[in-house]
């Protein structure tokens, strides 16, 4: 099991900075996210005359102003990259009876602001765009305000917050409605402070009324539970790497509008549980708990998205790797979050070798297993960054993330995590070792491909045993013994041959010295022919024994041959045997070597050499080809290649307690 724990919430962390400001007296703010975007909040609400301690997720404390305590700031406050902060402040200020200025980087300076100024000037707000139509830069005059009843045309929580802080701070009867139901952090976090909401549906719409704004707020203890967006990052890892421990994330908010990516990934297949534990501050918050798993596609439609709103650029990652076509629909909205996170996503996903397209208001992704490589370009976007961190960290990605630091905007350990998890992967489980896989099997039974298609989905090396004693065959060949010598040579004349192994990041390399020895000398016909009496021969086996256990130093090795789990790694983590019918595997062996196996003459021919070699294999004296006791035997004779590496994944996925 690994565990860990994840920052604060940052929708919570605002929404705490903002009444902790407006209330009468210190409030503690505990397990306060601390990143770009809070800081952001913090140093706004100081501008404004509130004076709060340096953010600390421990205790951070903010002693309140009060509803009309705000003073009038020197200068612009810059809300960064922050839309919850321009959002939610604009709707503070409209009720502060002075004028004051909001501004942001650039993306923050090409989001759209009218869907708040707009219902604020009709409370009676006067917001001026400084430069783009309905853009920051933004000037509010604001003041005492009048009542509203505003149907929003998106589901935002930012409208429906600024609106309610909005009537908060300008005494004025609120009612706020969208058509689909948006995070209620604020609703709960004013009941939770004294200030109840009615809340309901009615004609199409979700309703959120302020009935009687408070006269004051009072301070409080505000517990921020672990953001559920950032352990959503986890979610995803956890499911897609290909095998390895349970990972249990701790104390994670559970707000319902916010886990729509749980239902997601239920119906993707992904074994994740969840230990709820307790509420406290109207927010329920519970432990995560996930394994690896294999993932079908799946739709995500415009009713689900606002619950999943964050989350769909790793709904986009997760569809990358599952079996079928992802489909999101009903998503417009990410045209205009921190960066257009429909195209970010589509563009990133084909630049590492994925299938998607942009639709109007969503996306398609069509899943695979092969090899991603490339570079993201994350658009100045912290979730784009960490969607695409979390992919590049599986085994066998090559993806360089332009700017891993814009990460910082909500979760400033994200990469520091995610290096810690990738090494830890197998930690608890298996040791501090990585596991080693061994297929063993006759020839033609699929064992060789499997092994290393299987090695690379785990990140793993793979160990071409059978490599090796074609390597040995090779050098006897070419050493100028008589062949009728071979059997009496000793270990260490074998030895001085110089074929050795050489562990690469993906597999290990056969040389004779150090030249790695070509793929079409170790198949040769001459070789196939004697390789099967040398791997007979005692002082050969010896010799090899020893280079294949070298090899698996370390652990993470999938090594394939005939007595891997019998002889060469008796105590491997994960043992198979494969076996197929004679004429399926002499069918395999001649589409190897690009013959038609269709023609049924060849096909015995080929069975009845194969048949030879198999009486060889399992009546030598020495490890004879047979399934080790505890080995899991696999008939391949009916099953494609891909089946066959899932069979071998599922068993080490399985490895997990
Ligand atoms: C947020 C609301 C959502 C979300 C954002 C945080 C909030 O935006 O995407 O990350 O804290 O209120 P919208 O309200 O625009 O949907």
């Amino acid at each position: 099991m690994i565990e860990l724990e994840v920052p604060g919430d940052k929708s919570i962390t605002h929404r705490a900075l903002i009444l902790s400001a407006l209330a009468e007296g210190e409030s503690r703010i505990l397990g306060a996210l601390v990143s770009e975007d809070t800081r952001s909040t913090a140093a706004a609400l100081r501008a404004l005359g509130v004076s709060i301690s340096e953010l600390d997720p421990d205790e951070s404390r903010v002693s309140g102003v009060g509803l009309h305590g705000l003073t009038p700031p020197a200068g612009p406050l810059d809300c960064g990259n922050s839309g919850t902060t321009a959002r939610l402040l604009a709707g503070v200020l409209a009720g502060c009876p002075f004028a004051s200025v909001l501004d942001g980087d650039v993306s923050l300076r090409s989001r759209p602001m009218e869907r708040v100024t707009a219902p604020l000037g009709l409370m009676g707000a006067r917001c001026e765009s400084l430069e783009g139509p309905g853009r920051l830069p933004l000037r509010i005059h604001g003041g005492a305000l009048a009542p509203i009843d505003h149907r929003s045309a998106v589901a935002s929580a930012q409208v429906k917050s600024a609106l309610l802080l909005a009537g908060m701070v300008g005494g004025a009867w609120v009612l706020a409605a969208e058509p689909r139901r948006s995070r209620d952090h604020t609703e709960r976090m004013l009941g939770a402070a004294g200030v109840p909401l009615i809340e309901h549906w009615h004609e199409g719409a979700w309703r959120v009324e302020l009935r009687d704004p408070p006269d004051r707020l009072v301070a409080r203890t505000w517990h921020v539970p672990g953001d559920f967006s950032a352990a959503a990052f986890w979610l995803a890892w956890g499911v897609l790497r290909p095998a390895g421990p349970p990972l249990r994330i701790r104390n994670v908010g559970l707000n319902p509008t916010r886990t729509g990516l749980l239902a997601v990934l239920a119906r993707m297949g992904a074994r994740v549980e969840v230990a709820a534990a307790a509420d406290l501050d109207g927010e329920t918050r519970g432990d995560l708990l996930v394994w690896p798993s294999e993932l079908e596609a799946t739709e995500v439609g415009a009713d689900e998205v606002p619950a999943v709103i964050d989350e769909l650029p790793l709904v986009a990652v997760l569809g990358a790797r599952a079996r079928g076509v992802t489909r999101v629909r009903g998503a417009q909205e990410l045209r205009v979050k921190e960066s257009d996170r429909i195209r970010a996503v589509v563009d990133n996903l084909r630049a590492v070798g994925a299938e998607a397209r942009e639709l109007p208001d969503g996306f398609e992704v069509s899943g695979g297993t092969g090899p991603l490589a490339g570079r993201v370009e994350t658009r100045h976007d912290h979730r784009i960054a960490m969607a695409f961190g979390v992919l590049g960290a599986l085994p066998g990605a090559a993806l360089e993330i332009d700017d891993p630091a814009v990460a910082a905007v909500s979760y400033p350990a994200f990469f520091t995590t995610l290096e810690r998890l990738r090494r830890d992967g197998w930690g608890a489980s298996a040791g501090s070792r990585r596991p080693v896989v061994t297929i063993d099997g006759p020839a033609g039974s699929g064992k060789s491909t499997t092994a290393r298609e299987v090695a690379r989905r785990l990140g793993f090396r793979h160990l071409d045993s059978g490599a090796l004693y074609r390597a040995l065959t090779w050098a006897l060949l070419r050493s100028g013994w008589e062949l009728s010598t071979w059997e009496r040579r000793t270990a260490a004349e074998l030895e001085g041959l110089g074929v050795a192994a050489r562990p690469g990041p993906s597999g290990v390399e056969v040389l004779q010295g150090s030249e790695p020895i070509p793929d079409a000398d170790l198949r040769s016909p001459l070789v196939t022919a004697h390789v099967s009496a040398v791997a007979g021969l005692p002082a050969v086996r010896s010799v090899l024994l020893r280079l294949q256990r070298d090899a698996a130093a370390g652990g993470g090795l999938v090594a394939d041959g005939r007595d891997m789990g019998t002889v060469v790694f008796p105590q491997a983590d994960v043992k198979v045997f494969f076996t197929a019918d004679l004429e399926e595997r002499a069918r395999r062996r001649l589409r190897e070597r690009g013959s038609e196996p269709g023609d049924a003459h060849a096909v015995q021919v080929e069975a009845s050499l194969i048949r030879d070699r198999d009486f060889a294999d399992a009546h030598r004296e020495l490890s004879p080809l047979r399934a080790a006791p505890d080995a899991h035997r696999i008939d391949t004779s009916a099953l494609d290649f891909a089946a066959q590496v899932e069979a071998v994944l599922a068993l080490v996925r399985r490895l997990t307690p």
